[in-house]
């Protein structure tokens, strides 16, 4: 870090730069993007000052600089970083900064601490910037109501970066139930483009990021900068360009009307909004990525492969059948056995039994004893579905509190999937959920927590008087998950909302893995999890090889498609797997063991999306950390208008090392068909540089579609000359 003349900063870390300007009114950042090398003090100063845009007529007589939290009252027209008031007054503060600090964390990351104040408005504001190692931004605030009797009406705060005028591209997200993240392009013109949402979850239809870049930027192509919104309830994301030129990102958390009203002396603090520059979308990732694998709590890189019961049973639980399964599982390789939903009272369908958090023994007769005995006898983990946060109106729970339900007043929200949300910020829905969580996680000494979220939040009132409850909901369960892991450090957790609803690094704080998906068809994961290692790295994605015939599409596909596609992620199996014949459980096993084989490299090494032309083809591949190995795997995702895939490049490795490549046998097809045949070097495989690799390619064999092959690729003995 780098203090230059007059408060300005320069945190430089993983190839990325920050300058902030500290000082006066909020901290402005000046640059956020490349690496600007090695800066003297003096010349910090000089790209502050540099960067000072001329006055023009039609705006205010001075130059309105964008504070991370972008201040009205300074003349800033854009969506201001903070909208409150106390009925009516102070709604455009204006801070004075009292103090900054600079520090460095543990792991490494510089921080710069800004406290200011508006003594006026009775409001003093802390905003965190840090510059993780791995190069992403993060921007964290905390506002305080200092008045000694007024509440503060707090209605939005959001927190800004800025872009320069060359990203001229937008790329945010969205989907919807079986098909989360589907990206959509726009050009980034002049006003805002905003991203809300209102599920009181992450939603299916979340803007995971949103990316302004140059135009046509992709994945290994182009400059874009992205923000992510790290919180599991209402948000919101934008990208904005003023008349002035001016683009932002921004975002924050979105608060329902009345939501939050800071009593004197009360703190609101901000969800973290991160921010990620790169040379590509592939750079960008990695400082994600890498910034994940980073922390203290990161899932190891032995992740156990898992077989989850819901598309193997789905409600029909039966001891016998459930133990049979275990058995076949742990024949196959699986090393955790996950029982999904229609363990508890009541639930043979999803119309009962949310809530009632005890064994069902008309199903169960001695508990899940038997089960969790056989699992453990055969070597595996045993894992458990809760949906903690619902309630069916069928219950014993919703007849004995009715109180306890979400709603707007006296009548009831519509119901979704039969169902309705309990509110946790009520102490005592609190501690009945979490002592029975707790209970039956201690009862069985649960390794792993399936947790779900099934619905949306409609008109969530909550208290005497019904006012909105998305915010203390969301830090509720933030609660309820810290402190069942705290009494259950070994505990894993994996965040599945209807599939994919809710992915962030707010949840991911918490947990260990995300359910990406309802669909486990491989070729819609194809997809999704293409868009969802944007934010986070395949070992946090759970990742399942289904049946052939997938329930959420009709569509059917050989193993190697679903094990290839599957191979990429947290690696499970979801189906039941006593009606596999001997041939289909060896070749599970088999894909299993190449996984375990492989998992070091899968798991820690830097995922590379390649942009192959032709966008019938998928072309990924994990390089590790060191170049020795890679993986790479093709997908024909659709009928190609081209009879050849053509050459295809393999990037990341060393261009000044040799590499052996070789098909990887499971998934190493060729089409049997008028006369395919692989190119020549596939049966023997090829040595060459991994400057010819990464910049000419190869040739692969042609696919029908929704077919996959795979190499692998190993230092050579010899070193190229
Ligand atoms: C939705 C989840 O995404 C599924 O995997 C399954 O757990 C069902 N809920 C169970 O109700």
């Amino acid at each position: 870090m780098t203090t230059g003349t007059d408060g300005v900063v320069h945190l430089r870390a993983g190839g990325v730069s920050l300058v902030v300007e500290t000082g006066g009114g909020l901290p402005r950042i000046v640059h956020w993007g490349e690496d600007l090398g090695d800066l003297d003090p003096s010349s910090v100063r000089a790209v502050a000052t540099s960067s000072v845009p001329p006055v023009v007529s039609g705006p205010v007589d001075e130059v309105v600089p964008l504070a991370v939290l972008p201040e009205a009252h300074r003349g800033w027209l854009g969506t201001p970083g903070l909208s409150g008031h106390r009925r009516g007054r102070h709604f455009a503060p204006a801070f004075v900064t009292a103090a900054v600090e600079a520090q460095t964390s543990d792991g490494g990351a510089q921080r710069l601490v800004t406290h200011a104040r508006d003594d006026d408005a009775a409001l003093s504001l802390t905003v965190t910037i840090e510059l993780a190692p791995s190069g992403l931004v993060s921007l964290d605030a905390a506002l305080t109501n200092d008045h000694p009797t007024e509440p503060y009406q707090l209605d939005a705060l959001l927190l800004a970066l800025p872009v320069p005028t060359l990203a001229t591209e937008i790329v945010d997200f969205t989907g919807r139930h079986l098909r989360e993240r589907s990206p959509q392009r726009h050009r980034f013109t002049q006003g805002t483009h905003l991203r809300e949402n209102r599920r009181g979850r992450t939603g299916a239809d979340a803007t995971t990021l949103l990316l302004a870049g140059t135009p046509s930027f992709s994945f290994e192509s182009g400059e874009v900068w992205g923000v992510h919104v790290a919180w599991s309830g209402n948000h919101r994301t934008l990208a904005e360009r003023s008349a002035e030129g001016q683009g932002v990102l921004a975002g924050g958390e979105l608060l329902l009307p009345g939501e939050l009203e800071l009593a004197p002396g009360e703190t609101y603090t901000s969800p973290t909004v991160y921010g990620a520059w790169g040379r590509g979308l592939n750079a960008l990732s990695w400082r994600f990525h890498e910034y994940l694998r980073a922390r203290p709590g990161h899932p190891s890189a032995r992740r156990p492969v898992l077989l989850n019961t819901w598309e193997a049973v789905y409600f029909h639980q039966d001891v016998d059948a459930l133990t049979q399964l275990a058995d076949v599982a742990a024949d196959v390789g699986i090393e955790r056995f996950v029982l999904d939903d229609g363990w508890f009272r009541g639930r043979r369908d999803d119309t009962a039994g949310l809530g009632d958090w005890y064994v069902d023994t008309d199903v169960w007769p001695q508990g899940l004893h038997p089960l969790v005995e056989r699992v453990r006898e055969r070597g595996m983990q045993f894992g458990l579905w809760f949906e903690p946060e619902m309630v069916n109106p069928d219950s014993d729970l919703a007849r004995a509190h009715p109180e306890w339900i979400l709603g707007p007043g006296p009548s009831l929200p519509p119901e979704a999937r039969h169902q309705q949300v309990l509110d946790l910020a009520d102490p005592d829905a609190f501690a009945y959920v979490l002592g029975r969580l707790d209970a039956v996680i201690s009862e069985y000494d649960v390794d792993f927590v399936k947790w779900d979220h099934n619905r949306d939040l409609v008109a969530p009132g909550r208290g005497p008087r019904r006012t909105a409850g998305t915010h203390e909901q969301t830090l509720a369960v933030y609660r309820l998950v810290d402190t069942l892991r705290e009494r259950h450090p070994r505990l894993e957790i994996e965040s599945c909302s209807s599939g994919g609803a809710r992915v962030d690094l707010g949840i991911l704080q918490r947990t260990d893995r995300v359910w990406a998906s309802d669909s486990i068809d491989a070729l819609e994961r194809q997809h999704i999890e293409r868009w969802t290692r944007l934010l986070l790295p395949p070992e946090l994605v759970g990742s399942h090889i289904g049946s052939a015939w997938a329930a959420a599409t009709g569509r059917t596909h050989e193993l190697e498609m679903r094990a290839g596609t599957a191979f990429f992620g947290s690696l499970g199996i979801e189906r039941d797997l006593r009606h596999a014949d001997a041939e289909e459980r060896a070749a599970l096993q088999a894909w299993i063991a190449l996984y375990q084989q492989h998992q070091e490299l899968l798991h820690t090494g830097r995922f590379h999306t390649v942009d192959h032309g032709d966008p019938s083809l998928h072309v990924h591949g994990v390089v590790a950390q060191d170049q020795a190995e890679a993986i790479y795997s093709f997908v024909a995702v659709a009928t190609s208008e081209y009879a050849r895939p053509g050459l295809v490049r393999l990037p990341g490795l060393d261009p000044d090392v040799s590499y052996d490549v070789r098909p990887v046998p499971l998934a190493a097809r060729v089409e049997k068909f008028m006369g395919f045949t692989a190119p020549p070097w596939w049966a023997d495989g090829i040595t060459l540089p991994g400057s010819v690799l990464s910049r000419h390619g190869v040739q692969i064999p042609a696919l029908f579609p929704e077919r996959l092959t795979m190499v692998h690729v190993q230092r050579a003995t010899a070193v190229a000359r």
